[in-house]
């Protein structure tokens, strides 16, 4: 074997290509969008300026933030045979796999945004403003209700939250779910947005590439360790059960999901900042039961594991204080990271390399070809 053939499993450390978008600083644990640290906009910005700032890479002006929030409130409008397709659904569906069908289904109403590397901000508004109402219809739909009409007054964490629970959130709710929105958008090559430039590298559509990444996020190691964090706090059930029932899983070799990260060293900056919205929301609404699992999960988990939280531990306490069931909180990820993942895909277009590694072959090179009658 070649000595430059050394195999980095996961790619991990790997440098795959160069960015603009997102720096992660994973020693210092600080996460960085077009140049600003994501504390910083989590305590100014908003999701809308945020999607701004991830497709043109700067903030805009009022005016310019007006124009892309009339841009997504008159794209919550979905095309008819969508609407129908999702009342076609089996209301038992997985919702993310209902996301990755009706986004793959959309590209059919959308022919001039399916041709090669055909890509422009256009089909990244027009995801961007779908996917709330797509999971808000499909929710209802599974509670046998009929579409909800869009709320164009509604801003667009506001949207979310009334497409999924049919009212309007509390400032302090719609707030919150601005920021998760904001501190979901983008994080560099993760998993799914790797595929979704690997999907564009090929100059596929960006509707492909969506799809690649709505799958890929799917997975419970990804997107989905927030549904998971939740299930585990509900079998937990009471802070004393935490420890016994934490040891009990650690010594198994399982995972405990919501922790750990292939890139941060320390606590990820997103779960800083998801805690104390944990604590903001639990303690408007009286009910610290969750957070205080959490705080209590992650004092067992550092000091046995040398483990730190990562965005997935605390996001699920929050959505399900706002109401929304754990199935959808994998979902609420892609809500807001379909702005990340569109980003990469129209950089990967400026700047296009085909992504294609190597494998290192260690199977047999010199067989010989034998009758199936030989055969045992
Ligand atoms: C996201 O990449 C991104 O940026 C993703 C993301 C984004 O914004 O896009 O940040 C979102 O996906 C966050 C991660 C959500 N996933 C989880 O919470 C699932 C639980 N976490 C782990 O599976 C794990 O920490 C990963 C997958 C996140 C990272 O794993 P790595 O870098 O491949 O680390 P590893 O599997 O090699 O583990 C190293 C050691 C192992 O111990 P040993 O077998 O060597 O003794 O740490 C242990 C692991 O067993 N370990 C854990 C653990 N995570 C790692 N042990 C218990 N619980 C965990 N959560």
């Amino acid at each position: 074997m070649p000595e430059t053939e050394v195999v980095q499993r996961g790619l991990e450390d790997v440098v795959a290509l160069e960015s603009r978008i997102c720096f992660i600083d994973g020693r210092q644990g600080r996460l960085i969008y077009r140049g600003y640290d994501i504390r910083e906009l989590a305590e100014h910005s908003s999701f809308e300026e945020v999607a701004y700032l991830m497709w043109y890479g700067r903030l805009p002006t009022r005016a310019q933030l007006a124009e892309l929030q009339n841009l997504l409130v008159s794209l919550r409008v979905l095309p008819k045979p969508v609407v129908e397709l999702i009342e076609r659904i089996p209301p038992e569906s997985n919702p993310m796999e209902v996301l990755r069908t009706v986004v793959s289904a959309m590209a059919l109403s959308e022919p001039g945004e399916t041709k090669p590397g055909a890509s422009s901000i256009s089909g990244a508004l027009r995801l961007t403003a779908a996917l709330p109402t797509i999971l808000g219809q499909f929710h209802r739909r599974r509670a046998h209700l009929p579409p909800l009409a869009p709320r164009p007054d509604l801003s667009h964490a506001g949207y979310l939250l009334y497409a999924l629970l049919n009212r309007e959130g509390t400032e302090l709710e719609v707030r919150a779910l601005d920021v998760a929105l904001i501190l979901h958008a983008d994080h560099e090559l993760n998993a799914s947005t790797f595929a979704a430039r690997i999907t564009a590298s090929t100059l596929s559509d960006l509707y492909s590439a969506i799809t690649s990444a709505i799958g890929t996020l799917k997975g419970p190691l990804h997107g989905g360790a927030n549904e998971q964090v939740m299930k585990l706090l509900d079998e937990i059930g009471t802070v004393d059960r935490v420890e016994a029932i934490t040891q009990a899983k650690l010594a198994k070799h399982e995972r405990i999901m919501g922790f750990g990260h292939r890139v941060y060293k320390v606590e990820d900056p997103r779960a800083t900042i998801l805690r104390r919205w944990s604590h903001k929301v639990g303690e408007a609404k009286q009910d610290l039961h969750y957070y205080d699992l959490l705080v209590r999960l992650q004092e067992v988990v550092h000091r046995e594991k040398n483990l730190y939280p990562n965005v997935d531990l605390f996001s699920g306490s929050i959505y399900t204080q706002l109401g929304i069931p754990h199935d959808l909180f994998t979902p609420i990820f892609a809500v807001s990271r379909i702005t990340g993942w569109t980003a990469h895909v129209l950089e990967e277009y400026d700047d296009l390399r085909l992504i294609r590694p190597k494998a290192l072959y260690v199977g047999p090179t010199d067989l010989t070809y034998t009758e199936i009658g030989t055969r045992s």
